[in-house]
């Protein structure tokens, strides 16, 4: 489908924030700048308004590799793994061996062989138009019927 415009994709964001629960993994795929931060920030954003809590800054976490986000019913990761170079340093990092199970969302997710449960993949690349973005959605487990025709 294609993502017309940065509202378009908060809609897209506010629709799969309103089907998350704890455990679910978001792959975020697409060269930089394709919208992957943005996406993870209206998402986070829309969920702490709908709680009442305050907004945090949500910022790429490019070089930090993880950010974390407390909400009230699970806590959301936020990983870019842009910087890491093999399945060794990903698989070190030991993003699915927690006690807790948590949110994940997952910028540059190349490395990661893991069999995820209920994932859905979201596969940005550009368009002509600058502000326009094609979207590929791939979707396991829960997120088989998941429908986004009218956002
Ligand atoms: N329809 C759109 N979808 C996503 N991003 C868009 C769109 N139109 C413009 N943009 C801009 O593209 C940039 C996407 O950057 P970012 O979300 O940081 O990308 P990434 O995390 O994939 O590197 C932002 O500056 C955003 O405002
Ligand atoms: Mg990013």
């Amino acid at each position: 489908m294609i993502i017309k415009s940065l509202e378009h994709l908060n809609r897209l964001s506010i629709k799969i924030a309103e089907n998350l629960s704890k455990e679910d993994c978001i792959f975020l795929i697409g060269e930089i700048g394709s919208g992957k931060t943005t996406f993870t920030r209206n998402l986070i954003n829309y969920l702490q308004i709908l709680e009442k809590s305050m907004l945090t800054q949500v910022l790429s976490p490019t070089f930090n590799l993880l950010y974390e986000y407390e909400l009230k019913n699970y806590k959301i990761m936020h990983y870019d793994l842009y910087r890491l170079k093999n399945i060794k340093e990903v698989s070190q990092l030991g993003i699915f061996n927690e006690n807790i199970k948590t949110v994940k969302i997952i910028e540059w997710p190349k490395f990661i062989k893991d069999k995820i449960k209920n994932k859905i993949e979201l596969k940005f690349s550009y368009c002509k138009n600058e502000n326009e973005r094609n979207l590929k959605i791939e979707r396991f487990g829960k997120w088989k019927n998941f429908k986004i025709d009218e956002i």
